[in-house]
C-alpha cells in the first residue's frame, strides 16, 4: 500500500519543491513536482501553456493532474501555488494523502521572486502590488486546505525537519519517525 502522499502547498517561491526534494529523500519517497509533471505531458513549460491557452487551461490541465496523481502512494508532491487554492483539487488529494502549508512571510516571498520571470502570474509591470493582493487573498485558502502547517521562513532543511516532525505517529506507521529516528 505505501504510505499516504504528502502534499506540499503554499504561494510561490515558499520552497515546495527544494523542501520536497529533501522531504522525499529523508523519509525515503519519490518526489513529484505538479508543474513539472504538467510540462512533462504538454511538452511545454508552463509559461507557454499560460501564453498559448490561457490559465484557465492550465487549470483544467492542473485539475486533471491532481486527479492522476491522488490515485497513487508514496509520494512526495510539490504542488503548484494556485493548486490548492481551489476546493476540489484539495479534497481529490486529501483521499491519499496528508496537505502541508508552507507558511512563508508575504516579504520573504518579495526578496526571493524579484528576479524571477518564470511565473506567469507576476509576469506585469505592477509585480510587486498583484504579488501582494494574490498573496493576501490566497493565504486562507492554503489555510482551510491545509492538515499541517509550518512556518518556511527558514532554512530547507529545517522546514523539511519540522514537517517530519509534524507528522503524527500514525502517518509513519510501525516504522519509526526517521526526524526522531535522526536525532543523537
Ligand atoms: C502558480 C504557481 C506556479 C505555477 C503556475 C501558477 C500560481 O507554481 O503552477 O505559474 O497560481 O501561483 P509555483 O508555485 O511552483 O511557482
Amino acid at each position: 500500500m505505501g504510505r499516504k502522499n504528502i502534499i506540499l502547498c503554499g504561494f510561490m517561491g515558499c520552497g515546495k519543491s527544494t523542501v520536497g526534494a529533501l522531504l522525499a529523500k529523508k523519509a525515503g519517497m519519490s518526489v513529484l513536482d505538479l508543474d513539472t509533471y504538467i510540462e512533462k505531458k504538454e511538452g511545454k513549460t508552463v509559461s507557454q501553456i499560460f501564453a498559448d491557452s490561457g490559465e484557465e487551461h492550465f487549470r483544467a490541465l492542473e485539475r486533471e493532474a491532481v486527479q492522476e496523481l491522488s490515485e497513487k502512494r508514496g509520494l512526495v508532491i510539490a504542488a503548484g501555488g494556485g493548486t490548492l487554492t481551489f476546493r476540489e483539487n484539495a479534497e481529490e488529494f486529501k483521499k491519499n494523502g496528508v496537505i502541508v502549508l508552507l507558511d512563508i512571510s508575504v516579504e520573504t516571498v518579495a526578496e526571493r521572486l524579484k528576479n524571477d520571470t518564470t511565473r506567469p502570474l507576476l509576469n506585469r509591470p505592477d509585480k510587486d502590488e498583484a504579488m501582494r493582493e494574490l498573496y493576501e487573498k490566497r493565504l486562507p485558502l492554503y489555510r482551510s486546505a491545509a492538515d499541517i502547517i509550518v512556518d518556511a521562513d527558514q532554512s530547507p532543511m529545517q522546514v523539511c525537519m519540522k514537517i517530519m516532525s509534524k507528522l503524527s505517529a500514525g502517518y509513519w506507521g510501525s516504522a519509526p519517525n526517521p526526524a526522531r529516528a535522526a536525532r543523537p
